[in-house]
């Protein structure tokens, strides 16, 4: 069996690696021949919007999913012609817009942040009026890591941010800017007989746009609730667009309540700690889902965390010192602000857990170059 694969970064080499332990074989598309992906499968080198070896990616595939959520929907529409392609592409063009995906969550009582769109400049004012300041004034598309949007105070830095984000030329969206008390994830799987497994909520600590560390279970009281929640939020939206494999929706958490702020239809690095603190990864969950097998335990088995490499990575002998860390690195070349591995830490009480993520940062910190 062949699983083709749309992307090869660091989230395609995880599936890739989950794949082997299930005898899967898979095949990435990427447009990098070094690729992160590339030592755990076939990869075919190719341009996604004018693709010239897709007979080659094709070949003998049982089934087409994707690691990134930028994937053309004229490729993914062209593969769902002769293949089946999880999640599907009604999932993918929700999630691809960032207008598309508020007005999902709404139209499914899932509460989010105020949103407007912003179609030109002369957008902004009324925009602003209807979320007030401060805002985030994002693009519609194609942004992550925090790229592609701007947080602004005045009406005059709002015009500024709209126009340095090409307003009238790219769509874009204001949202109001929310004072979260911490921001939280869930992972979901649904399978395509339609049944479902949520991991246990996920907070999430971001600098400069980027998930710095994931903890799971949610640390501190309320949890339970929070979990109802976000899992009610999570199953509507995979039953409103038939979803088949790994969702991730991103909250904010406000006084006990729960805003979404985005959602992923891929594997996700707030559930990366599920490699080695869940029983069944989220990127085995993907493949289960995917495959139509029976999902897989999705419990902690103990206080998990997750500490990113962002930028360049500590010496690994350093890392690989440090008890109950297990390091995952992805084959990628250092620069500034490029996810290049992370450390996950398993433990068996919350207390421990800090004190092995407090060691994974010192040398983080030492390490320096890091950002
Ligand atoms: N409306 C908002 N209010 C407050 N913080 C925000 C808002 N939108 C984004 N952020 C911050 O920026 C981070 C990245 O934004 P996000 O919408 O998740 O885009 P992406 O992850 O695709 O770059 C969020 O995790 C959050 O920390
Ligand atoms: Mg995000």
């Amino acid at each position: 069996m062949i699983v083709g694969v749309l992307g090869g970064g660091q989230l395609g080499r995880m599936l890739g690696l989950a794949a082997a332990n299930l005898g899967v074989r898979v095949r990435f598309m990427d447009t990098s021949a070094e690729a992160p992906a590339r030592h755990v499968g076939e990869l075919i080198v190719d341009d996604f919007d004018r693709p010239r070896r897709l007979s080659e990616f094709v070949r003998g595939l049982s089934l087409v999913t994707y690691e990134f959520e930028n994937v053309p929907a004229a490729l993914v529409e062209r593969l769902s012609r002769t293949l089946k392609v999880y999640p599907g592409p009604e999932a993918l063009r929700q999630a691809q817009d960032r207008l598309n995906e508020k007005t999902l969550f709404s139209r499914l009582g899932i509460p989010t942040a105020r949103f407007a769109p912003i179609d030109g400049p002369g957008d902004v004012p009324a925009a602003l009026a209807h979320v007030g300041l401060p805002a985030v004034i994002k693009t519609r598309r194609l942004g992550y890591d925090g790229k592609g949007q701007a947080l602004v105070r005045t009406t005059g830095q709002a015009a500024a941010a709209a126009a340095e984000l090409g307003a009238g030329r790219i769509p874009l969206i204001a949202e109001q800017f929310v004072r979260f008390d911490r921001e939280v994830s869930v992972i979901g799987v649904r399978s395509a007989d339609g049944s479902t497994a949520f991991y246990p909520l996920t907070e999430n600590v971001h600098a400069a746009g980027i998930l710095r560390t994931s903890r799971a279970p949610l640390p501190g009281r309320g949890a339970a609730a929070l979990q109802r929640l976000a899992e009610r939020h999570a199953r509507r939206v995979l039953a409103e667009v038939e979803y088949v494999g790994v969702l991730a929706i991103e909250f904010f958490e406000r006084a006990g309540s729960l805003l979404a702020n985005e959602m992923a239809p891929r594997v996700h690095n707030s559930g990366h700690w599920t490699i080695d603190g869940a029983a069944c990864s989220q990127f085995e969950n993907h493949l289960r889902g995917i495959l139509g097998l029976p999902l897989g335990p999705t419990g902690a088995l103990g206080a998990a965390g997750m500490v990113n490499l962002i930028g360049d990575w500590p010496p690994l002998a350093r890392l690989a010192a440090i008890d109950g860390a297990r390091v995952h690195l992805y084959d990628k070349q250092p620069r500034p602000g490029r996810k290049v591995g992370h450390v996950n830490v398993s433990a068996p009480s919350a207390a421990q857990r800090e004190r092995v993520m407090r060691a994974v940062e010192r040398e983080v910190r030492r390490a320096g170059r890091i950002s």
